[in-house]
């Protein structure tokens, strides 16, 4: 049953990779603008470097936003933070570090922040991905907050933090695949189903719903669509503009 799991209490609006319409993802800069616009809660991307850190990182190569050869998990955190995160977006912020998971987790208990934290594992590092997060947070998230919220599309990331964290929340990341989602979810003991917001139809939100779901939609920088989904009886928006989607939704 659904709710056997813990409960999570979804934002109406989570930062999609911090504020990253207008600010390089998953950088500190990305989340000071998140929280200067508003947003109570972020989402962002966690996988390790060589020796084992967590970090926030999109993607498994360097290219697109580092602009350099090679994989993320081949590179040290010390090495990593001689690469540039920031002036792929523009020369303005050139500097920017990859910042690691400590760094962002620090920011968000400073300012009372929430987060969806999405386990993007590199190729077979899903189990330590998953243990070095849960060893971070039990380290420094204050025990009197709830849990932040993790999410995958990687089932075996979701299974390994029922195991070893069953505590924190769990959403089930989904982009076409939606045959099994039921099952899933039930296996994986989730609180919240994540879908791509072009899959939903009415039915399945309500389907959702009556399964007892959360429902984290993403991502949706249209205020026309985010109302559309809302009045389906979606509960939280994942955003690269929370500022113009709380306008739109409050
Ligand atoms: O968690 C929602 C969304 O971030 C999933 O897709 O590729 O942006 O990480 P992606
Ligand atoms: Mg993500």
């Amino acid at each position: 049953m659904a709710n056997a799991t813990p409960v999570v209490t979804l934002p109406r609006v989570q930062a999609h990779r911090g504020a990253s319409g207008v600010r390089p993802e998953n950088t500190m800069t990305s989340f000071r603008e998140a929280l200067a616009q508003g947003a109570s809660w972020t989402e962002f991307d966690v996988k390790l470097s060589k020796d084992g850190v967590p970090l926030l990182y999109h993607d498994k190569d360097l290219k697109r936003t580092s602009g350099r050869e090679g994989l993320i998990k081949d590179f040290t955190f010390a090495e990593l933070q001689d690469f540039e995160a920031g002036a792929w977006f523009g020369a303005e912020y050139a500097g920017e570090k990859i910042p690691s998971f400590e760094e962002v987790m620090q920011f968000h208990i400073d300012n009372g922040m929430q987060a969806n934290i999405e386990f993007k594992p590199s190729d077979g590092e899903e189990d330590e991905t998953v243990k070095a997060v849960v060893e971070m947070l039990e380290r420094i998230w204050p025990k009197d907050r709830p849990k932040p919220l993790f999410s995958s599309f990687k089932h075996r990331c979701l299974e390994v933090a029922r195991d070893i964290a069953p505590a924190y929340p769990r959403g089930l990341l989904t982009y076409d695949e939606l045959d099994n989602w039921k099952a899933d979810a039930e296996r994986l003991v989730c609180a919240a189903i994540h879908p791509w917001h072009k899959t939903l139809t009415p039915d399945l939100v309500k389907a959702f719903k009556q399964a007892g779901y959360g429902i984290a939609t993403y991502t949706v920088n249209d205020p026309v669509r985010a109302r559309e989904l809302v009045a389906m009886g979606v509960d939280s928006i994942i955003t690269d503009h929370p500022a113009v989607m709380i306008d739109a939704l409050s």
